[in-house]
């Protein structure tokens, strides 16, 4: 942070984050009543100082959990603004995923520190998605509750969920998923726990996958069930909307398929370990 008093910074702020309050374009869906409260605003701060945010224009989503805002940086380019809230409720709906897990270890006490590391894990794990080369938005930025990221749409018109897409070809993007599934878990180490019609967004015919929040590294004691669930949860859909469907079995095979040995793999797997150490601390 530079050396301007909290007032300036604050002022600055306020002024660049107008929009959200006057609603001057009667924009309908500016967000009126959606105003950040001082924690969250001094944490988008060091953002627009980087020029990865200059306008939050309105949010895309307000869910229980966090609110997903169309922003744009100092370019005028699209992102996507992720801020989680601090409430009680959220606390509770996402302390129950991590019970065990020994990377929020010492967190679980105090509900600021806990949303902060579950904002971080989702940002990590964002991270180990897009550098395995699998579909999720880019990762920007991570401080406290807030979470930067690749805005997937076009201007004015973020990507729909899956559910609310006729698939001119379904058993094609299904087949998508099963890859992501399968990749997720053998490229990225990860099983995303959540995944559904509600998780991934259809962006030109392609299935890109987001909220990857709860998303446990492949080793967790209850990985595998993460595993079926998300696999079960994904047949039912597409089945509903007359995919050709792989048995959970036969995908599951897939997943825990052997390496092959001529595969150039050990780099990603060294990488995979020092991440894992980090996540210790
Ligand atoms: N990167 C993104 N680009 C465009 N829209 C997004 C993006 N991330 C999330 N959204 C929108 O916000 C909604 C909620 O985001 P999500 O990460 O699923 O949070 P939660 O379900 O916890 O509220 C999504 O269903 C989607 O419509
Ligand atoms: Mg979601």
């Amino acid at each position: 942070m530079p050396s301007t008093s909290y007032d300036e910074k604050y002022a600055y702020l306020e002024q660049r984050i107008d929009a959200l309050k006057t609603n001057k374009t009667g924009d309908e869906r500016q967000t009126e009543g959606e105003g950040f409260d001082r924690k969250t605003l001094m944490t988008l701060y060091p953002f627009m100082k980087r020029g990865l945010i200059d306008k939050v224009h309105y949010p895309i989503s307000t869910g229980k959990e966090g609110n997903v805002f169309y922003a744009t940086d100092e370019d005028g380019e699209p992102v996507a603004l992720k801020i989680y809230r601090t409430s009680t409720s959220t606390f509770k709906r996402v302390s129950k995923y991590v019970e065990g897990d020994p990377r929020f270890k010492g967190t679980t006490g105090n509900r600021w520190k806990f949303i902060y590391t579950w904002a971080a894990k989702e940002f990590r794990n964002l991270e180990r998605y897009y550098e395995a080369g699998l579909p999720v938005p880019e990762p920007i930025a991570n401080d406290k509750n807030c979470l930067l990221m690749e805005y997937i749409g076009e201007e004015g018109r973020p990507a729909p969920q899956l559910r609310d897409v006729a698939m001119e070809n379904p058993t094609e993007v299904y087949d998508e998923v099963v890859s992501f599934i399968i990749d997720g878990w053998r490229d990225a180490h990860l099983v995303h726990g959540d995944l559904s019609e509600y998780n991934i967004l259809m962006m030109d015919g392609e299935p890109i996958v987001i909220d990857v929040g709860q998303s446990m590294t492949s080793d967790f004691f209850n990985a595998k069930e993460l595993l079926d669930r998300d696999i079960v949860n994904i047949n039912r859909f597409f089945k509903n909307r007359g995919a050709d469907i792989i048995d959970p079995e036969t995908i599951k095979e897939e997943v825990f398929a052997p390496e092959d040995e001529n595969d150039d793999d050990d780099s990603d797997e060294e990488e995979y370990a020092e991440d894992e150490e980090e996540e210790e601390e």
